[in-house]
């Protein structure tokens, strides 16, 4: 089993803490070690070898400082010049571990995901072990709390002939809008897709291909093209370019009929925005999660962080705060998914 980190993410809905030039899993947000090295930390587990990490060519020192400080090694690191999305990110390292003559088991790990209890992550691994050694897809699904837009949701049901604790994937909606997710949620049946995935190499490719011919095509000749330095292998550009930008999710999983979920309920969190990362963050007794020079009165259930200047809050709720040198952000918690609204507009003006 070869793990792959899927480190190529911008992390927009973090900022201001997260850049493009420093993404939020570089970033030690819940603890002293960042989320990619937690990522790593967690697969101290016999069977698995050394990751593949797929990243942008802009944070390749990044990674292998990260990798060092660790005292870990990564077997490649694939460079993308751009992102694409992460079926073509995955499809690339398939291909890429097919041609070496390795049609092995990847296990798919984002690089910025919290996970608290790590006995029974890994167990579940174990029960996935099973399933993706019989070719199926194997998708981990997390409770589904509340009706999150930003997840996919997996409808479960039964099927002969899957491992025991493994469930069928019934029917898979990537982000669905709210009153669908409240649906979801309401009907009971239905778990989050936790963004990990584990599978033979070429039962992936086989999906991919059949659902999705391009992404296939382009990411075959790209590899072809790629150049080799050191423990790096550069995707080449100019026949990446042309490749579909899409998520495994749309790409794969809301198509495919051999895909099969293990229930995980391990504390799992995605860190996906600021009212996620308060969730996980240790909170005072009014449930203010605070960080660097920060003064807070009578205020409940914020966030607050501060990088270079004094932060106060007064009388507030719900409202996160967060300063860096050049930057202040102010949102109320249940709107920062639009955070990611900001960056585009910052993004397009500058
Ligand atoms: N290498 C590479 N290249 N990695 C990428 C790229 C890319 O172009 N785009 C995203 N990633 C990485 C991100 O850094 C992250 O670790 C992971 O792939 C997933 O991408 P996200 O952009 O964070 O996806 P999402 O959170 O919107 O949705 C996915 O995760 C949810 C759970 O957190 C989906 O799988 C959902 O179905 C799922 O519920
Ligand atoms: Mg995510």
């Amino acid at each position: 089993m070869i793990p792959l980190i899927l480190s190529g993410g911008s992390g927009s809905r973090l900022w201001p803490l997260s850049r493009k030039l420093y993404p939020k899993q570089f970033l030690a947000l819940t603890g002293s070690e960042t989320l990619f090295q937690q990522t790593l930390g967690r697969l101290a587990i016999e069977g698995i070898s050394k990751p593949i990490v797929v990243c942008n060519e802009e944070h390749r020192f990044i990674v292998s400082e990260q990798l060092a400080a660790i005292g870990g090694e990564a077997q490649t690191i694939l460079l993308e010049p751009f992102g694409r999305n992460t079926a073509p990110a995955v499809a690339i390292a398939a291909m890429h571990l097919l041609a070496a003559g390795r049609d092995e088991l990847i296990l798919v790990l984002p690089a910025d995901h919290v996970i608290e209890d790590l006995p029974v992550f890994h167990s579940a691994l174990g029960v996935a072990r099973k399933a993706a050694e019989q070719g199926e897809m194997v998708l981990f699904g997390i409770p589904a709390e509340r009706p999150e837009t930003g997840y996919g949701y997996i409808r479960t049901g039964e099927r002969s002939g899957l491992p025991g604790g493994v469930l069928s994937v019934e029917q898979f909606v990537e982000k669905p809008d709210l009153a669908t997710a409240s649906e979801f949620v309401a009907q009971g049946d239905y778990v989050w897709n936790s963004g990990m995935f584990l599978f033979r190499c070429s039962r992936y490719l086989e999906e991919l291909q059949r659902h999705d011919q391009d992404i296939y095509d382009t990411c075959q000749l790209a590899l072809s093209r790629s150049k080799s330095d050191l423990q790096f292998i550069r995707i080449d550009p100019s026949s990446f370019e042309c490749c579909p930008d899409n998520s495994i999710d749309y790409a794969v999983m809301e198509k495919t009929d051999r895909a099969c979920v293990v229930p995980l309920a391990a504390g799992w969190n995605d860190v996906g925005s600021w009212s996620a990362l308060w969730d996980v963050q240790d909170k005072d007794d009014q449930g203010n999660s605070c960080s660097g020079d920060v003064v807070i009165h009578d205020s409940q259930d914020c966030l607050a962080h501060s990088q270079s200047k004094l932060v106060t809050l007064v009388g507030l709720k719900d409202v996160v705060v967060v300063e860096t040198k050049d930057a202040v952000m102010v949102a109320h918690k249940d709107r920062v998914q639009d955070v990611k609204h900001l960056v585009n507009t910052l993004t397009c003006e500058g």
